[in-house]
């Protein structure tokens, strides 16, 4: 494939401390970027840059790595409009209403779940989003579950067992019974379409010895554990993740002394999921105390029809800056190498040499203008693999 030069970009985020002032976002001014075999092999200022077979001229747009979006459910049939209007009212957020998903997608046809996923998808990619995680979780059977993750792995290959959602009626009096099937038939039958297992460790949903189990034998299938932990009131998962290596807790809403410690001195990353408080009107997690600690933060939009029906991770990034106490520059890191990091990937969320040419062209001169101009569709072109697809 041709070399390609992106010249004429007023900033350039490669995300590497390397470049430009030495800062985490590696932020180069009057910058272009050589891509080459949907690789980029060269970033730096405009006026060295080596000569490609073809240039592309950026039109002055800003240069960011495309979005890491680590925590989404897109394999999902039906409609909860209802739910959010009566939360508007008044009435709570509970895991409860999962339940609507699941009778929902469990009657849906495999043909009309993907088109839902590619559709959802193809919203985040036009809004930045160029590697996306996506988790079962609304089938709650073994077939279904399988289903769901075999549909999602034609898509992504990021993705997350979860049939530790939320205990289907059909086991409602026997949850330990649920939990074994999870960690047991389902567990195999789901591990050769998954990268990963999650469980969501919460009252209501499972406990701390539930979730363990399933992480635990998840692990032995070669799947790595993340968590949803700490959501909708304080608990084990946070602790769980930790003990278990997990690469994310997810959430991080309520969270004492003793977890922020943990998670600070561990490998498991902190992701946060504004669009879920925005959309539960719930207090937002404090990731300025996160940093402080030194515990690696990333952003993601949990898109799901339920608790945060939002694709958009600069609408994600607008609020943790306004909300959460980031500065545009951390919540702009934590969307896109924060993401990475959740994933274990480093061919993502960065653009110097050797990472993919995944990347999005906003229609400002810096990305601060992500957080500065909220709900303002910035984002004017998506390339992936060194290939304009927006
Ligand atoms: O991440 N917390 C559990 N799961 C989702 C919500 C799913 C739903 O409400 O459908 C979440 O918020
Ligand atoms: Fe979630």
């Amino acid at each position: 494939m041709p070399s390609t030069a992106l010249t004429h970009l007023t900033t350039l985020v490669t995300n590497d401390p390397a470049y430009g002032d030495g800062g985490p976002l590696g932020l180069i001014e009057d910058a272009a970027l050589v891509v080459e075999d949907g690789t980029v092999v060269w970033a730096g200022p405009a006026r060295q840059v080596p000569a490609a077979d073809e240039t592309y001229d950026a039109s002055g747009r800003s240069a960011i790595p495309g979005f890491v979006d680590s925590h989404s459910h897109l394999v999902f049939a039906g409609d909860r409009t209802a739910e959010f209007a009566a939360r508007m009212s008044g009435r709570p957020y509970t895991a409860g209403g999962i339940r609507t998903t699941v009778a929902a997608t469990r009657e849906a046809s495999d043909d009309a779940l993907s088109a839902n996923l590619a559709r959802h998808l193809r919203e985040m990619l036009r809004q930045g989003t160029t590697t996306a995680e996506t988790k079962s979780g609304y089938g709650l059977s073994t077939a279904q579950e399988a289903r769901a993750l075999r549909l999602a792995r034609a898509h992504t290959p990021e993705t997350t067992f979860l049939g530790a959602h939320l205990v289907p009626p059909e086991y409602e009096k026997d949850p330990d019974g649920y939990t074994a099937l999870v960690a047991g038939e389902m567990l195999q039958a789901c591990a050769p379409y998954a990268r990963w297992v999650d469980a969501f460790c919460e009252r209501g949903a499972f406990d701390g010895d539930q979730t363990r189990a399933v992480l635990t034998a998840g692990r032995e299938q070669g799947l790595v554990p993340r968590v949803h932990a700490n959501q909708l009131s304080h608990g084990p998962g946070v602790q769980i993740a930790v003990e278990l290596g997990a690469a994310s807790a997810d959430h991080c809403t309520h969270l004492t002394g003793a977890d922020v410690d943990a998670l600070a001195h561990s490998e498991t990353v902190a992701t946060l999921l504004p669009g879920c408080e925005f959309s539960t009107r719930s207090p937002y997690p404090d990731a300025r105390r996160l940093l402080e600690a030194g515990v690696t933060v990333a952003l993601s939009t949990d898109c799901n029809p339920g608790s945060s029906f939002t694709s958009s991770m600069p609408f994600c990034i607008a609020i943790a800056v306004r909300e959460m106490g980031m500065t545009p520059d951390e919540a702009l890191w934590s969307a896109t190498a924060g993401g990475a990091r959740a994933l274990r990937r480093t061919d993502v969320g960065r653009l110097s040499p050797g990472a993919r040419a995944d990347l999005a062209l906003l229609d400002a001169p810096s990305p601060v203008h992500l957080a500065y101009r909220p709900g303002v569709p910035l984002v004017a072109e998506v390339w992936r693999d060194g290939v304009r697809e927006i």
